[in-house]
């Protein structure tokens, strides 16, 4: 079995330097810490699709974040194994959907996705294929009708920026695909599409992370879950293994009884 990421006690420290709370006599800066990644240990299985869940600001999109090298570990161990280790490495076969994207709406998809495209490495780009074969292999994926190819993104609905941005996130076809709340504010055809294109992803043998609210969904297409709660890794693995111990009910109940247990032993 592989992984192509494996963490162990990773920490993710904020500070803010707070000027107000000058007293005299004090540093001039009183320093707060958030600690918002804390002693995070996990591996994600290659060729699987991994379901992240957690409440709002329990540290999701800043795992995430971490992982894709935007921001700095306090310390703690980040690897990538399939990838020597290497960021840089592991960076150029990665597909990424942004919780809060943001498009050039000026463009229209065809623009935008050349704009990107033309932005790769030559080297890391397809060969013997055109930018144009692409496109439609592409739009194609997400299932993005021809009539708005040539339409500018501002006009586009909240389903259909979406497929942009999983447009985006495959244009390189990459091996290993993270998309942060790719359901989110979707009504329910745009969610199964989303499904959709996560199974048909699996199926050829992509790795994928996601988070989602939308526990059912969650429960539906991984295979593994990650479970954080304020920070910390409260269960990583397989979801039936996780199901199993709680004798096979739901996710939804699963997830409930456990934040129930760490409620009452945090109270
Ligand atoms: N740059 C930052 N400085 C201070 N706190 C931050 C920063 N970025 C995120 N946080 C805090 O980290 C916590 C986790 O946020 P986030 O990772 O966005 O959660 P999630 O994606 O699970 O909703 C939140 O409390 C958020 O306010
Ligand atoms: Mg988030």
């Amino acid at each position: 079995m592989s992984y192509w990421i494996e963490s162990e006690k990773l920490n993710k420290k904020f500070y803010s330097s707070d000027l107000f709370n000058f007293k005299k006599g004090q540093s001039l800066f009183k320093k707060e810490c958030y600690h918002v990644i804390n002693d995070v240990s996990f591996k994600l299985r290659s060729h699987c699709v991994t379901g992240f869940v957690g409440a709002n600001g329990s540290g999701k999109t800043t795992l995430i974040k971490l992982i894709l090298g935007f921001i700095k570990k306090t310390d703690g161990v980040l690897n990538y194994p399939l990838d020597q280790n290497q960021l840089l490495n592991f960076k150029t076969k990665i597909g990424f959907l942004p919780e809060r994207p943001y498009y050039y709406d000026f463009l229209t998809p065809y623009e935008l996705l050349k704009y990107f495209w033309n932005m790769q490495e030559p080297n890391l780009q397809e060969p013997n294929l055109q930018f144009n074969e692409i496109f439609y292999r592409v739009m194609k994926q997400v299932r993005l009708s021809e009539k708005y190819f040539h339409s500018k993104i501002k006009v586009f609905s909240k389903g259909m920026l979406q497929r942009v941005g999983m447009a985006l996130a495959l244009i390189h076809n990459p091996e290993y695909l993270i998309l942060d709340e790719p359901m989110s504010g979707l009504d329910p055809e745009g969610r199964y599409l989303v499904k959709k294109i996560i199974q048909e992803l699996k199926a050829s043998g992509k790795s994928i992370l996601f988070t989602s609210h939308l526990i059912e969904d969650v429960e539906e297409l991984c295979e593994d879950i990650l479970f954080i709660d304020n920070g910390k890794m409260i269960y990583s693995g397989p979801l039936e293994t996780l199901k199993s111990s709680y004798h096979n009910e739901s996710l939804m109940s699963v997830l409930n009884a456990i934040s129930a247990r760490h409620l009452g032993e945090s109270q």
